[in-house]
This record gives C-alpha cells, sequence and structure tokens, in this order.
C-alpha cells in the first residue's frame, strides 16, 4: 500500500511527481504530499485527502519550482489520515525528507530511543521515527547519506520502500527497497523512482527493479549505484526494457478504470492465451510447466493460495483441477495458511495467485512453503512482482495493467491460465482424452467473442442496477463452477457500493440465509444449463416462494428459470467448466452500476488498496 514517486534531472519535478502519484493513487489515497529541493531549502506541501487535494492546496499556496523531489500518496498504516501524518516526513534539522511505503514493526523502541537522545516527533507515523534515524546514524557516524540510510535500515524490522534526500547534498536520491516495490526509470540523465513504473513510462521504458534488501543511491545526470543492505556488497543494476505503453494504463474514453477494465475482458483473455493455445499443433505451451512437469505431475497434491479475488480464482480452479486432472486440490487463505503451521511436503505443489504480486500474506505463505520443500508455481499479472521473482517457476495472466481497485480483468484472466495448465496436464497424464482436449481448447477459444457478446447485456444490467440501488443486502447464490462466482460478486458489490452482500452455494440457502429472505431481498442466482441446473431451479422456486426478487443469469434461451425470475441476464452457451468466464462479467457490471448510482468513488472505494502490502 501506499505510492511512492521522485524525481532527479533536468525537469520541473513538481508535474512529474504530481501526475505520478495520480497514477499511483490505486495504491493508497487517503493522504498524499510532495517535498521539493529549492535554492537551499526542501519545499513541501502534504495534505489529507486525495492527489486532486495536493494539486488543490499547490495550486492555491503557490507551486513550488525543483528539478529535485518526492512524493506519496498513503494508505494510512500508523496514525490516522491527516496533514501530520501525510508524507513526506522531515528529520529533526530539516535538512532530510522521506517517503515510505511499508511499515516498520521496531519502530516503538527505536521511537523511545531517539526521544531520549532528545528528538522530537511530530506525526504518530513509524517514517518519521525512521527518518530520524538516518539522521541520527548520519550525525553520530559522520557518515554520507547512503551509509546513514544503510545502517540504519539494519536496525529496523519491517518492510520499506523509500526515498530519502538530503537538502545539503541535493545532487542524488537514496532509495531501498524490502516487501515493498520500487523501481527506478533510467532516462537520458535523469531518474525517475516509483513503486510500478506507471508514473515514468511516458518519458522512459527502461527500468531497474530492486530486489529485497538492496539499496540504490540515484545520482543527478550520471548513474544509479546499488549495493546489497545487509552485506554492503555492490550489485550490477539489470536495466530491463518495458512493454507498457501510456494508453494502456489511460481511461481511453472510459468513466472509470473499472469500466474499461471490464471492456478489455475479451482481449485480456485472448492476450492470455495468445501463444501458449495452439489448436493446429494440439498443444498448450507453458514454459514454466514444461520445465518442471516432473514436479506437477508427481504432486500428490496441490495448494492453491491467495486472497480476496484471486482466492477465488482459486476455487474455481480447484473445480477445474480436480474434474481434469483428478488430484485432490486446498484452497487456502493466504492470511490464514502462513500462521496455522499447515501440513506442506515435498510432495505438495504450491499455486499462488495474485494480480499485483505483492500481496504481503501470500508472499509470505510462499516463503513457507518454500522452507517446507514444497514447489512452488506463480499466476501473476505484475511482470517483475516480488512473487513473481519468489516463486519457481510461474505464468503471467497478461492482463495489463489493472488500476481500478476493484478487480475485474485480473480474475477471469487467472481462471484462462489456469484451465490452460489444468489442460496441459490432465492431457500430459491421459486423464483427458485427445479429443476432450481439443474440445476444451476450441471453446476456450470461443470465450473472447462469447464475453463480447455478454457485454451486450450492459444496458440492461443497468437498469437493473436502477431498481435495486437502495438495497442493504444482497445475496449471491450460484453452484459447482459459479459458486466462487457467487462469491466473487458478492465482493464486487460490497467493495464499491457498500452494500452488503454474501455469496453462498445456492443449496447452502436451506442451513440458514433462508431466513434472510422477503420481499426486500435482492437475489443474484447463477443458473446457467447444465452441471446442477435442476437443483437450481428448485433453489429459485425456494425463494420465489418466500418473495425474494430474484435476479437470474441464465444460459440464452433459457425458459425454467426465465419463467419464475424478476430479471434475466443471459449469457451465451459454452462448457459448464468454463462459464464463470461469462457468468462473472454481468456480476461486475451489476455492482459498477449500482456503485456509479449511488455516488461511490468506483475506482477508489474506501479503506480500499489495490495492493496490499501490509499484512
Ligand atoms: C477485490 C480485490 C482484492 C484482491 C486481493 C488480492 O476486488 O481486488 O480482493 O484480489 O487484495 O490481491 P492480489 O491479487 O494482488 O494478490
Amino acid at each position: 500500500m501506499c505510492g511512492i514517486v521522485g524525481y532527479i534531472g533536468a525537469r520541473e519535478a513538481f508535474p512529474v511527481i504530481l501526475k505520478g502519484l495520480e497514477r499511483l493513487e490505486y495504491r493508497g489515497y487517503d493522504s498524499a504530499g510532495i517535498a521539493l529541493y529549492n535554492k537551499g531549502i526542501i519545499e513541501l506541501c502534504k495534505t489529507k485527502g486525495k492527489v486532486a487535494d495536493l494539486r488543490a492546496k499547490a495550486d492555491k499556496e503557490g507551486v513550488v519550482n525543483g528539478s529535485i523531489g518526492i512524493g506519496h500518496t498513503r494508505w494510512a498504516t500508523h496514525g490516522e489520515p491527516n496533514d501530520q501524518n501525510a508524507h513526506p516526513h522531515y528529520s529533526n534539522s530539516g535538512d532530510l525528507a522521506i517517503i515510505h511505503n511499508g511499515i516498520i514493526e521496531n519502530y516503538a523502541s527505536i521511537k523511545e530511543a531517539l526521544i531520549n537522545r532528545g528528538y522530537e516527533f511530530h506525526s504518530d507515523t513509524d517514517t518519521e521515527v525512521l527518518v530520524n534515524l538516518i539522521e541520527d546514524v548520519k550525525t553520530n557516524e559522520n557518515v554520507k547519506l547512503g551509509k546513514a540510510v544503510q545502517i540504519a535500515l539494519n536496525q529496523v524490522v519491517g518492510a520499506y520502500a523509500i526515498a530519502v534526500f538530503d537538502r545539503t547534498k541535493p545532487d542524488e536520491i537514496v532509495v531501498a527497497k524490502l516487501g515493498s516495490p520500487l523501481a527506478i526509470g533510467v532516462g537520458e540523465d535523469e531518474f525517475f523512482i516509483a513503486s510500478d513504473a506507471s508514473p515514468f513510462i511516458e518519458y522512459t521504458n527502461n527500468a531497474i527493479y530492486l530486489e529485497d534488501e538492496q539499496m540504490a543511491i540515484v545520482k543527478r545526470g550520471r548513474d544509479v549505484r546499488v549495493r546489497q543492505v545487509r552485506s554492503d556488497k555492490p550489485v550490477n543494476p539489470y536495466v530491463q526494457e518495458l512493454k507498457m505503453n501510456l494508453e494502456q494504463i489511460e481511461k481511453g474514453g472510459y468513466d472509470h478504470f473499472m469500466l474499461k477494465e471490464i471492456y478489455e475482458q475479451p482481449e485480456a483473455i485472448k492476450d492470455t492465451y495468445r501463444g501458449r493455445l495452439r489448436i493446429n499443433d494440439g498443444i498448450v505451451k507453458m514454459a514454466g510447466v514444461e520445465d518442471n512437469l516432473g514436479k506437477f505431475l508427481n504432486a500428490k497434491r496441490i495448494i492453491i493460495v491467495a486472497c480476496g479475488t484471486s482466492w477465488h480464482a482459486g476455487l474455481v480452479a480447484e473445480y477445474i483441477f480436480e474434474e481434469l486432472m483428478r488430484i485432490p486440490v486446498e484452497v487456502e487463505y493466504a492470511s490464514e495458511f502462513r500462521y496455522r503451521n499447515p501440513v506442506i511436503t515435498q510432495d505438495d505443489v504450491v499455486i499462488a495467485i495474485s494480480q499485483s504480486g505483492e500481496t504481503a500474506d501470500t508472499l509470505a505463505a510462499i516463503k513457507l512453503s518454500k522452507e517446507k520443500g514444497a514447489f512452488v508455481f506463480g499466476v501473476c499479472n505484475v511482470v517483475g512482482s516480488s512473487i513473481s521473482r519468489e516463486t519457481h517457476a510461474g505464468a503471467y495472466t497478461h492482463a495489463g495493467p489493472e488500476i481500478g481497485v476493484a478487480s475485474t480483468k485480473a480474475f477471469t484472466t487467472q481462471i484462462t491460465v489456469l484451465t490452460l495448465i489444468a489442460l496441459k496436464l490432465a492431457k500430459s497424464t491421459g486423464k483427458i482424452t485427445h479429443s476432450e482436449f481439443h474440445n476444451y481448447l476450441a471453446e476456450l477459444e470461443t470465450i473472447p467473442v462469447k464475453v463480447q457478446e455478454t457485454l451486450k447485456t450492459d444496458a440492461h444490467v443497468a437498469t437493473i442496477a436502477d431498481i435495486y440501488k437502495d438495497a442493504t443486502n444482497c445475496l449471491y447464490l450460484g453452484r459447482g463452477y459459479n459458486f466462487p462466482v457467487a462469491l466473487e460478486g458478492a465482493l464486487k458489490l460490497k467493495e464499491i457500493s457498500y452494500i452488503h452482500a454474501e455469496g453462498y452455494p445456492a443449496a447452502e440457502m436451506k442451513h440458514g440465509p433462508i431466513a434472510l429472505i422477503d420481499e426486500q431481498m435482492p437475489v443474484v442466482v447463477i443458473a446457467t444449463k447444465k452441471g446442477h441446473y435442476e437443483k437450481v431451479v428448485s433453489n429459485v422456486q425456494e425463494i420465489k416462494s418466500r418473495k425474494g426478487k430474484i435476479i437470474a443469469v441464465v444460459t440464452q434461451g433459457d425458459k425454467d428459470v426465465s419463467k419464475l425470475a424478476d430479471h434475466v441476464i443471459e449469457v451465451p452457451e459454452t462448457h459448464e467448466l468454463l462459464t464463470p468466464l461469462l457468468t462473472t462479467i454481468p456480476l461486475q457490471l451489476l455492482s459498477y452500476h449500482i456503485a456509479v448510482m449511488r455516488g461511490c468513488n468506483v475506482d477508489q472505494p474506501r479503506n480500499l488498496a489495490k495492493s496490499v502490502t501490509v499484512e
């Protein structure tokens, strides 16, 4: 959580940093600030609120000039969101300014020691403690900023991506990373620092991604010197060429990133299977799987670890893997798994799913699984992310940047990748025949067109949203492959519209939730043909007899459910195993429209952040 940006070069730093912060707002948006070096002083502008509030404040107070600066958009951990706790923070002398994404766990004891040495604190943050610790080391040991940062970081426990500069030596920014992401954009005689590449992609395609426990001294007009924080060993920085472009991270005419990303799904799914799904050759090509085929084929069990929407994708994958591969699969919340001393053996394959590749709990679950000897495979969207580096092997979803805080295209592309893996492995073990394999591939290839067709329900879904926008509760029901879709539909609604929603396996309704149903209760039922269709029809009848309002997602041409439901949304027919890729779409649109109609901030829902880098 929190987004950090820095600039050092010949341009005016303020507009570069401000625009960068806007792009990183998905990481946190409860306060924002910028510090710039200007003729011997550090000019600071920070405020509670969003980057737009910072822009307004800077306009009012007069924009400061400077060609070196740092900026931050915050998701509060220590201290409530207010002006004092907003970053950047100064050291007591006013010489050092810092921005920080992460948590310093032992900040309280360090703060106490610094107070005993006469330091004063003006915020409740762990970050202000860190910048004063750096200052204390710098003064007492009489070392340069880089060395002081290194010594200080060896005293802290926790996670950090930091950028710090010194008013008395304004030709460098010192950065370091552990647990939170940090990229350095390498331009012509200029450098950019950011939590991801989006703030600098219009200036340069070249980036260095720091590894954990690495720090760098970024020198104006010169170079980037990378070292290990613990051992002080120099590291040769690897400059990557990025494939991302500016268009991908802008709204492209849509009102919200979420809507843009919902509409991108046909293309995103195609990008996910492009080059992998080769119908003519009768193969699925995935290097990460092929190189480790033995691990997968000898596995006695697959454990899937993830959080939130990615966990829901994991649940869909559980049904798919068990059906196609006949191997036991367990799907775990990473946050529970990491702390409950789970039984993990060398015969397990652990699949970690994460859009951002930075989720702290998922990362910890991966480390634990590796320690216990399991083979760990990552399914990530963000290239070069911590999870993609920490896992033994993996497959990217190639969904493109997902900026809206509510995950949409990440979910469908994760399911696509996991389906490809399951098909590849089932074919390798002979669990499915060549013709079954071929049929699945052929059907998967039709999914982008079918998603496109499903998106045509948008206007109809908006009329349903208008009817239920004032609901206070909502139930989502599904069975089999569509039970996780019910969970995902409920999560989407609650996170962006703040309506309480629950997802349930349809048959579980009788064991409690049915008591909630009355004429006020909208119930979204996923009732596509095949699978347990007749059973779902019975469930729909049970809701109807209790006067619940039924919004049914059905297969085109459906008669039975359509007779009973108050509203029907049709999706094209597909193989049962692939239905989540279609049934999810109207649920995303429903929550989107309801949230917009309720006046909610769809792309930046309250209290949330896109990338949960704290546990
Ligand atoms: C919900 C949502 C979150 C994320 C979760 C995991 O719309 O976006 O529930 O799915 O925080 O994030 P990743 O996939 O980045 O590990």
